[in-house]
């Protein structure tokens, strides 16, 4: 089994004071959690916070998104290196309300994800079907065009890259997503199957080690049954990353699962 991940999404939540009260209460309450990886993707102000807090930690922090320029003119983005200037190791990308409501497509989303592996992050690309594309019984279809946007984009020597950095990819089905409806496991299980073996048309052995997060909608009640799923490797958590107890309580679920 490969070892659990779970991520914190805070999306656009927080300020100074209290992400110190919440991070000072992750940093608590996970320290003796040593069997799973935890990480907090926090919006772009906070990061030298996050940097400040969380060093020396078991607790790694990202961003919530990243551009796929070096530099330039172009206004309210951020480049690659200025999220490991901060110390970032993961980055967010593809998520489907940077998809939806800052239109960014299969196209521009892999052009990031290969800026960020090239700056050397950890990319966690997230996909997932609409509720229409869902009962319209699309799912695969969908997410098989979000997976293959990436792989296509990537030479092999980004897609060894890529592997080395420790890819991460996500399902977020868009219906399960802030609304309190999580997928069945069996469902969360049938889908990221289908993405390792996406992923192993391009590499067997990377499809192996490729850690594939669910979210939506996963709280602690939930987490265990998801998460004793074979291809569900941890989770990208959103509203409940907000509330310690509750994103430690996941986390602990997390680190149960031994690495073999
Ligand atoms: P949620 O969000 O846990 O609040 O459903 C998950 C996400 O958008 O990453």
């Amino acid at each position: 089994m490969r070892r659990k991940l779970i991520v914190g999404n805070w999306k656009m939540h927080g300020d100074i004071h209290s992400n110190q009260v919440l991070l000072n209460k992750l940093i608590e309450g996970l320290h003796d959690l040593n069997d799973a990886d935890y990480v907090v993707c926090v919006p772009n102000p906070y990061l030298s916070q996050a940097r400040d807090l969380l060093h020396k930690t078991n607790i790694a922090w990202g961003g919530q998104n990243v551009n796929q320029h070096e530099q330039g003119a172009f206004t309210g983005a951020v480049a690659p290196h200025m999220l490991t200037d901060f110390g970032c190791s993961y980055v967010l990308l593809g998520h489907s309300e940077r998809r939806s409501i800052f239109h960014e497509t299969n196209l521009t989303a892999s052009a990031r994800f290969e800026a960020a592996i090239n700056a050397g992050l950890t990319p966690i690309f997230c996909v997932g079907e609409t509720l229409a594309e869902h009962d319209a019984g699309l799912t695969e279809v969908i997410v098989a065009s979000q997976m293959d946007a990436v792989m296509a984009t990537l030479d092999e020597n980004e897609f060894a890259l890529a592997i080395k950095l420790n890819m991460v990819f996500a399902y977020e089905p868009v219906w399960a997503i802030g609304s309190g409806k999580t997928a069945s496991p069996e469902h969360a299980q049938i889908v990221h199957h289908f993405m390792r073996n996406r992923i192993a048309k391009r590499n067997q052995d990377a499809a192996k080690k490729v850690r594939i997060l669910y979210g939506g909608s996963l709280k602690a009640k939930n987490a265990e049954d998801l998460f004793s799923m074979p291809d569900v490797d941890g989770g990208l958590v959103g509203g409940a990353s907000l509330l310690a107890d509750e994103f430690i309580a996941i986390c602990r679920i997390a680190n149960k699962y031994e690495q073999t």
